[in-house]
């Protein structure tokens, strides 16, 4: 089998904040062309690790490469290989939608500009706002450009820190869609979030990040297979049906505790594997 190439390399990772440190040993490496999910809850150093991987922010300790690049010492050829997205990623305010993303386009000396950007535009659902200064825009509507701009580029390595919260459902999922597609053409993806059935869908490999290290690492399906049930989600078509379905539940004597629309958080699982973990020692 030929080898696979890593395009991400991350070893004895360390970082702290005046005396709080944050990363203890990090270690994790990610092969080229696949999504990588940094899974931990808030608090728990995923923007951290993507500040320094994207050369925003030196590591006190570790060894850190992106396609062989060193990211202290050659962070300039790191730069080039790679985009990000996400919490920090500046928006010009002044400017509108579309001017932010033809200047992106600019500055990178991308051919074709206009017909990208408009593209982008209408990818994300902002050809009404395109003209609009982007100070106007709501926090959905920012993200989506943050990510926009980040994708103008077509980057070998993405970082997208959170890349769906604050995305309505519709855009959650062209998000994701979108992201596989970037890691078929060949991108290699780390993304960190806090849900757990983003991870699942997405991610080759998942990582959960806990008290400063890797506590478990592996593809879905393994963690799926070591993390406890924690009951069923169900979706139905319609609220009709939904409330229908209680109603009969209800008649059969059968109680609901209580119904999540939501992603499932990602709580239980920690709080279940590091209350596992601690047992373990
Ligand atoms: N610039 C900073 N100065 C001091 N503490 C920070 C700074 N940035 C982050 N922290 C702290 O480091 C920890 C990890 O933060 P962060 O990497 O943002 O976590 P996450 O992205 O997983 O929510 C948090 O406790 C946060 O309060
Ligand atoms: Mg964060």
């Amino acid at each position: 089998m030929a080898k696979q190439t890593i395009s991400i390399s991350v070893s004895g990772l360390r970082k702290s904040y005046k005396n709080k440190e944050v990363l203890k040993d990090v270690n994790f490496t990610v092969p080229s062309g696949t999504i990588y999910a940094l899974l931990g809850s808030n608090g728990a150093g995923k923007t951290t690790i993507v500040k320094i991987l994207s050369t925003l922010l030196k590591p006190d300790g570790g060894k850190i490469s992106i396609n062989d690049f060193d990211v202290v010492y050659q962070e300039e050829l790191v730069r080039r290989c790679i985009s990000l997205t996400g919490q920090f990623t500046a928006v010009d305010e002044v400017l509108t939608g579309r001017e932010n993303l033809n200047l992106i386009g600019q500055l990178i000396r991308l051919p074709d500009v206009k017909r990208k950007t408009e593209g982008w535009l209408s990818f994300f659902d902002l050809q009404d706002a395109a003209a609009q200064r982007v100070s106007t825009y709501s926090g959905g509507m920012r993200r989506r450009l943050d990510i926009a701009m980040s994708l103008m580029v077509q980057p070998q390595v993405l970082f997208l820190d959170e890349p769906t919260t604050g995305l309505d459902p519709q855009n959650r999922i062209i998000m994701w869609e979108l992201v596989k597609n970037l890691a078929k053409q060949g991108t290699t993806v780390l993304l960190t979030t806090q849900y757990l059935e983003e991870a699942e869908y997405l991610a080759d490999n998942v990582a959960i990040l806990h008290n400063g290290e890797i506590l478990i690492e592996g593809t879905p399906q393994y963690l799926k297979e070591i993390i406890p049930g924690r009951g069923a989600q169900l979706n139905f078509q319609t609220e009709k049906q939904a409330e229908n379905a209680m109603e009969l539940l209800t008649k059969e004597g059968i109680s609901v505790e209580s119904i999540e629309p939501n992603l499932p958080s990602l709580e239980d699982v920690f709080l279940t594997l590091i209350k596992e973990n601690k047992e373990a020692i």
